[in-house]
């Protein structure tokens, strides 16, 4: 097995990062975050997403935050639009890429956006069709890939179809979320054959939470399968309002430590990437969940 030379990291720490943030993060701490994010080197950058307020109140004023962050070119901004009226909202705000999602279990996805997997993804055919017109790219996420916290087991056969679905509607890539954290590198790599023998792996992306620790080493999988896209989170911010107890997505520090290791290039600078993991724990007074930054504080 050789190792791709080059990874492209999603930076979802502005949005899968502070979603699930109890106390209020200003819009000025989510612009500082995502030009020090910008600054560091990531090329993808998920800003905020455009949903119901009263659903998740801290992503309420990602309109203002797109308003403020410095556009570097080439650098991709993205956000999650759950419905018509979140495109609509993120056409007008500017944004330029968004991300639909959908789950591949039947509980998660009415509790997540309030609908069944098949009605959210109608919903999402209007929306492919004004992007296109718009010439905005759509990227697709499919949550719940290797467990589901309402119905326990979910099959790859089951996370294939979904993917296959949002790939065939025009999602230029689709990232496949272990929402909480279950997955093993065994399960991780038979996921994703399953789901290549739908899509493309060059057109898949890893997205894992770290819930049970088990995050880098199905990184590692996942890199064994030819995949060489992943999403993880500054610092390791991050868990899903729908999902409780799910931690949050893997650091990105600790991923680019690995792939620094291993050879592969990213483009993001790590002493700048620590940086913006520690302002935005200092704001947030939290611990830095990634072992990396807690390595490089001793
Ligand atoms: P709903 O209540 O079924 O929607 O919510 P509705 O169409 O019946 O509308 C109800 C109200 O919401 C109305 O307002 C609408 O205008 C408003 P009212 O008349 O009551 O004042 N509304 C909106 N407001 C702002 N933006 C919108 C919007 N749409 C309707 N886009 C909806 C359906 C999808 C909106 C809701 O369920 C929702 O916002 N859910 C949030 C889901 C979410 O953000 N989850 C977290 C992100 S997903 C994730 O973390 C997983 C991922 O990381 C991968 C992984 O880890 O697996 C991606
Ligand atoms: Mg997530």
């Amino acid at each position: 097995m050789t190792f791709p030379t080059h990874v492209r990291l999603i930076e979802v720490g502005p949005r899968d990062g502070l979603q699930n943030e109890a106390q209020p993060i200003s819009v000025a701490d989510k612009v500082q975050l995502v030009n020090a994010l910008t600054d560091a080197g990531l090329g993808y950058i998920e800003v905020g997403s455009f949903v119901s307020p009263k659903w998740v109140p801290q992503m309420a004023g990602s309109a203002e935050v797109f308003a403020q962050i410095q556009h570097k070119p080439g650098v991709v901004y993205g956000a999650l639009t759950p419905n018509m009226r979140g495109f609509e909202d993120a056409v007008a705000a500017g944004v330029k890429e968004v991300a639909v999602f959908a789950a591949a279990s039947e509980a998660f996805s009415q509790r997540n956006i309030n609908c069944s997997i098949s009605e959210s993804l109608e919903r999402f055919v209007p929306i492919m069709e004004s992007a296109r017109q718009h010439g905005i790219s759509v990227r697709g996420y499919v949550s719940c890939v290797l467990g589901c916290p309402y119905e326990g087991q979910v099959s790859a056969q089951q996370v294939a179809a979904v993917a296959k679905e949002l790939y065939a509607m025009g999602c230029y890539e689709v990232s496949l979320g272990d929402t909480i954290g279950t997955g093993t590198p065994s399960a991780t790599r038979a996921m994703f054959e399953a789901v290549g023998a739908y899509v493309p792996r060059d057109k898949l992306a890893g997205h894992f939470h770290d819930t049970y620790g088990q995050a880098m080493v199905n990184i590692y999988a996942s890199l064994l399968e030819g995949i060489n896209v992943f999403d993880s989170s500054v610092a390791g911010l991050g868990g899903c309002p729908y999902a409780k107890g799910a931690s949050g997505n893997v650091a990105t520090e600790d991923v680019l430590y690995m792939l620094n290791g291993i050879g592969i290039e990213t483009g993001v600078d790590m002493d700048k990437l620590l940086l913006a993991g520690q302002h935005i724990c200092s704001v947030l007074g939290r611990v830095t969940g990634s072992r990396v930054a807690k390595a490089r504080q001793c």
